[in-house]
């Protein structure tokens, strides 16, 4: 089987990783190896400060609870996310929006966010989905209009480019994960970037169960959402091969799209000019009347090509529909993504020859009645 991901772990990650449990940094508050990776990482992002905790979930949440809504505050969010984009404002007591996407990209689509503004919107949570990044500089502007927080969901896009900028640093804080897929990871773990110190601070005082002087005493309630030393360890050793890593997604997204560039019943993934695609996954969209994903899919399977599907968009969750507040909106591109869309094998061991194969199983399954 060729599998739809698995992480490259070598002997550099081994012997970090052994370091930080012989000098006892085996928890997320002692030892040098949580600020090396938070310092190595917000530096590659173009950012002043990164704080590591132990998932993107966990990233986005904290970051939505240091920007201080109200409950019933609405905050805009890419349709087509992981559960956690959401999930992250629906535990601060606040209503996600959903903005549907576009059919390029796959991200949402900036024409739709100011109709969609009212006056309880407080923030925006762009995803940066499947390695694209969102155009940012355009965000940004109605961002600014309507005095909007921008957190970014960089959770897929580690080193992804906007105008020559790294996102986790374009907006007002960025979400990474580092999960045992993401571009670089750390098994489980993820960061939050940003240039603003008030965020920084408030940010390092919410994941550590908000504790403050005298010791013990808490104003506010906090988080133990810490990163350990151990996951910190192998961090910093993922990041001397991030911009490998990157380069070969990027290796393989052109051999895909050379393979795959006659099979007019799918979508492939594009990069827009002002945008550095770092391709997390290799997404395509099934375009076919008269044939399903799900007999594709099951076809590769049997062929011993694996696949996952696209997410199922925000609109559609059954618990976010319970929450009071909640604002039906229709997303017909994010849910067309959800039924057609599908992303093929992507780790940095996928050979050409791979590629190949799958290209001609492709074409094998296209060309049967
Ligand atoms: C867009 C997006 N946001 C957030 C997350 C959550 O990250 P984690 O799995 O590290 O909690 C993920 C993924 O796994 C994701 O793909």
């Amino acid at each position: 089987m060729i599998p739809v991901f698995e992480p490259e772990i070598g002997d550099l990650e081994i012997s970090m990783v052994t370091d930080a449990l012989k000098k006892g940094e085996i928890s997320g508050s002692f030892g040098h190896y949580i600020t090396d990776f938070e310092n190595a990482f917000a530096k590659y992002c173009g950012a002043k400060y990164g704080v590591a905790v132990s998932s993107g979930t966990t990233a986005l949440e904290v970051a939505v609870a240091a920007i201080n809504l109200n409950p019933g505050d609405e905050v805009l969010v890419s349709a087509c996310t992981n559960i956690a984009t959401a999930l992250a404002v629906y535990r601060n007591q606040a209503v996600a929006v959903s903005v549907d996407s576009e059919n390029r990209t796959w991200n949402l689509d900036l024409d739709l966010i100011e109709d969609l503004i009212t006056p309880k919107t407080k923030a925006i949570i762009p995803v940066h989905i499947y390695g694209h990044p969102v155009d940012m500089d355009k965000l940004m502007k109605i961002a600014k209009k309507h005095n909007l927080v921008v957190i970014e969901d960089d959770a897929e896009a580690h080193g992804a480019e906007v105008n020559g900028k790294r996102v986790g640093a374009l907006g007002d804080m960025g979400c990474f994960s580092f999960y045992a897929n993401k571009i670089i990871t750390t098994g489980e773990g993820g960061m939050i970037t940003t240039n603003n110190e008030g965020y920084a601070k408030q940010l390092r005082l919410l994941r550590n169960l908000a504790f403050t002087q005298p010791r013990f005493w808490h104003e506010v309630p906090g988080y133990n959402f810490r990163m350990t030393g151990m996951q910190a360890a192998l961090g910093m050793a993922q990041m001397s091969k991030i911009d490998r890593f990157i380069e070969s997604r990027r290796h393989l997204a052109s051999l895909y799209n050379k393979y795959l560039s006659e099979i007019t019943e799918l979508q492939l993934p594009v990069e827009e000019p002002w945008a550095k695609n770092v391709y997390w996954m290799y997404s395509v969209v099934l375009k076919s009347e008269n044939k399903t994903r799900e007999e594709l899919t099951k076809f590769l399977y049997q062929k011993g090509i694996d696949t996952r599907t696209m997410f199922c968009p925000m609109n559609m969750q059954p618990f976010l529909k319970k929450q009071p507040g909640y604002r039906e909106v229709s997303c017909p591109v994010a849910e067309n993504l959800w039924e057609n869309g599908f992303y093929l094998p992507s780790s940095s061991s996928v050979t050409e020859e791979n590629v190949a194969y799958i290209s001609k199983t492709l074409k094998e399954f296209f060309s049967k009645k």
